[in-house]
């Protein structure tokens, strides 16, 4: 079970996460992210989740292709259970209280925190960073703005995205300190469950990617059952049977993380998974697998094709999504225009 959410002091508790809508939602998304998306509806909490466009045009987007892939990926989330009349569900360039606040928070944040980002020197790793875009380096003082324009408490994210959440804290600070306010939450990251870092299927020491070039390491949400199974079959593997206990697996990366899947699709603990299968072979262990993986995601993968049949309904969904989260942000940015010393006197 997880942990009841502690409520940062005198802010409500409030939800927000986003993904980027730069390739198809993969296995990784999922059970990193969107499954708890659902489960903090579900339990009641006020939550808002977006789909990060801008973040998506850090890096070269097909304008054709980013608007299906939004589109693609909203309908994803409304087949794994979000429910726009519960949570607000939206498109980033939409509300523009984003793009204004991370403009103020591009002159809080100083070059040296944005360069100490294992993500940016990942994606310039071996390239000229001069050729990278200012996007790409300013990335996560947008992402603190998507945040903390909802003064947003608490936020449901992989394990990769923790430094990221770290530098929206130290923003908020910053930004507390140097106007002497309280005015934004210092942000609680919530990573739990079993799957908070879904490795590739052809290496268990990379993470579970969509832009991994190899297609094979990843279970995106639009495979059918067969590509599912095949895949999970392919995975790669080592000689031994699976261990009894936890501690058998602490070398065995590919293991691991076909165990850790299991025990995210089923709801159960990783220890568990090994209480049941511990001393089966993998050629016993990937059809069991593989038969929870179609049965949890081929009826997600069936509705999401059925939305995707009517992209008006989800361009009206993200419309309405948008006008709700701008009436949150909007007031919460213009209010930072004054504690930072700015004429508001338009008459708009
Ligand atoms: P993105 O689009 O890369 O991933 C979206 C979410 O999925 C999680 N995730 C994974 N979890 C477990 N195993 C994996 N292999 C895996 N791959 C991805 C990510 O941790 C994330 O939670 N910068 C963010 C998007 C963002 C955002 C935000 C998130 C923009 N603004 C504000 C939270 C709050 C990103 O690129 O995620």
């Amino acid at each position: 079970m997880a942990e009841p959410v502690q409520t940062p002091h005198a802010f409500a508790t409030r939800i927000f996460s986003g993904i980027q809508p730069s390739g198809g939602l993969t296995l990784g998304n999922y059970l990193g992210a969107l499954k708890r998306f659902v489960e903090k509806q579900d339990e009641g909490i006020e939550t808002i989740y977006c789909l990060v466009d801008m973040h998506a045009i850090t890096v070269w987007q097909d304008p054709v292709k980013l608007r299906q892939q939004t589109r693609e990926a909203a309908a994803g989330f409304i087949a794994a259970g979000i429910d726009p009349a519960r949570s607000i569900l939206f498109n980033q360039s939409q509300v523009s209280a984003h793009a204004e606040l991370a403009w103020i928070f591009n002159c809080v944040a100083r070059m040296g925190w944005m360069g100490r980002m294992t993500q940016w020197k990942d994606k310039t790793a071996g390239q000229n960073s001069e050729n990278a875009s200012l996007g790409l380096f300013a990335y996560p003082a947008l992402m603190a703005a998507d945040i903390l324009a909802y003064k947003a408490t608490h936020v449901p994210v992989g394990e990769d995205q923790k430094q990221h959440l770290e530098l929206c804290r130290d923003i908020a600070a910053k930004f507390n300190n140097d106007f002497g306010v309280n005015f934004f939450p210092i942000t609680e990251p919530v990573i739990e469950g079993a799957a908070t870092r879904v490795m590739s299927l052809r290496d268990g020491t990379k993470k579970m990617s969509k832009s991994d070039p190899s297609d094979q390491s990843r279970i995106n949400l639009t495979d059918d059952a067969d590509t599912i199974a095949k895949k999970i079959r392919k995975a790669k593997t080592d000689p031994e049977p699976l261990p009894s206990e936890l501690d058998g697996l602490k070398d065995r990366p590919d293991a691991r993380n076909l165990v850790n899947i299991y025990a995210a699709l089923a709801n159960i603990t990783p220890a568990q998974v090994l209480a049941d299968h511990g001393g089966a072979q993998f050629g016993s262990f990937k059809p069991a697998l593989a038969d929870l993986a179609v049965s949890v995601m081929g009826p997600i993968t069936t509705e999401m094709n059925r939305l995707m049949q009517d992209t008006a309904e989800i361009d009206r969904i993200l419309g309405e999504g948008s006008v709700r989260a701008n009436a949150i942000a909007r007031p919460i940015v213009d209010e930072v225009y004054d504690i930072v010393g700015m004429i508001r006197s338009r008459m708009l």
